[in-house]
């Protein structure tokens, strides 16, 4: 990798931070929301399973619903737009068409036959829900990398009652979980500086 790609990295890493406050009035324009689902689409995912699923929202009242579903957190109402990122369930039973066309991209024959039946044990010994929302976080993590190496603040949100997003997207029970709310825009105050432990603290080599 060339040294300069490395500097604009961290760069991007350092100058990425949780936006608590968007102006309102500044939209991301629609090709650079596309180039933000691009890197989640993109991103790895525990069996090539591709557990997420994109809602995103830009009228001012469902910004404004969402945000009173995110204990009234500011960043959500004043975002040009929120991707709830839906962690998939149903999908991923092993009953479900979905799991072979997907693993069929991989293995085909007796491979499949295995890789389908290897499936079904992880499936019955995990915890699915937790599982597929994990994989969302790491489409999450790319998505806000993404974002910020366009100039594009976010936030991502945790803090949100299931229920209530649920409902507000009529989501069919036992679809999907809610992973994460990820609040996209243009920050209205400058991020402070980053806070981290050193990676001495962090990092064992063996
Ligand atoms: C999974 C996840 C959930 C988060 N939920 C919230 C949230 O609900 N509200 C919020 O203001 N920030 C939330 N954050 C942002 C973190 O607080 C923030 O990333 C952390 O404090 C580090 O700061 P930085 O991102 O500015 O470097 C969340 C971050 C992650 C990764």
């Amino acid at each position: 990798m060339p040294t300069d790609m490395k500097a604009q990295l961290l760069e991007i890493f350092h100058r990425r931070h949780a936006c608590h406050r968007f102006d309102p009035s500044r939209s991301i324009p629609r090709e650079d929301l596309e180039f933000i689902l691009e890197a989640g689409r993109l991103s790895p995912s525990s069996f090539g399973l591709e557990q997420w699923h994109f809602v995103v929202l830009t009228a001012d009242e469902d910004k404004k619903a969402l945000e009173a579903a995110c204990f009234d957190q500011p960043q959500v109402g004043t975002a040009s737009c929120d991707v709830v990122i839906l962690a998939k369930l149903a999908e991923l039973d092993p009953d479900n068409p979905y799991v072979e066309r997907l693993l069929a991209r991989e293995y085909a024959g007796e491979q499949l036959a295995a890789a389908l039946a290897n499936y079904r044990t992880f499936h019955a010994t995990t915890d699915v829900t937790a599982w597929s929302i994990t994989q969302c976080h790491i489409a999450a993590a790319n998505m806000m990398t993404a974002a910020a190496a366009i100039g594009i603040d976010s936030c991502a949100i945790g803090g949100f009652r299931p229920d209530a997003v649920s409902q507000l997207l009529a989501l069919e029970p036992g679809r999907y979980a809610i992973a994460l709310v990820l609040a996209l825009g243009f920050c209205a105050e400058p991020g402070g500086e980053k806070q981290r432990l050193p990676l001495a603290e962090l990092v064992q080599y063996r």
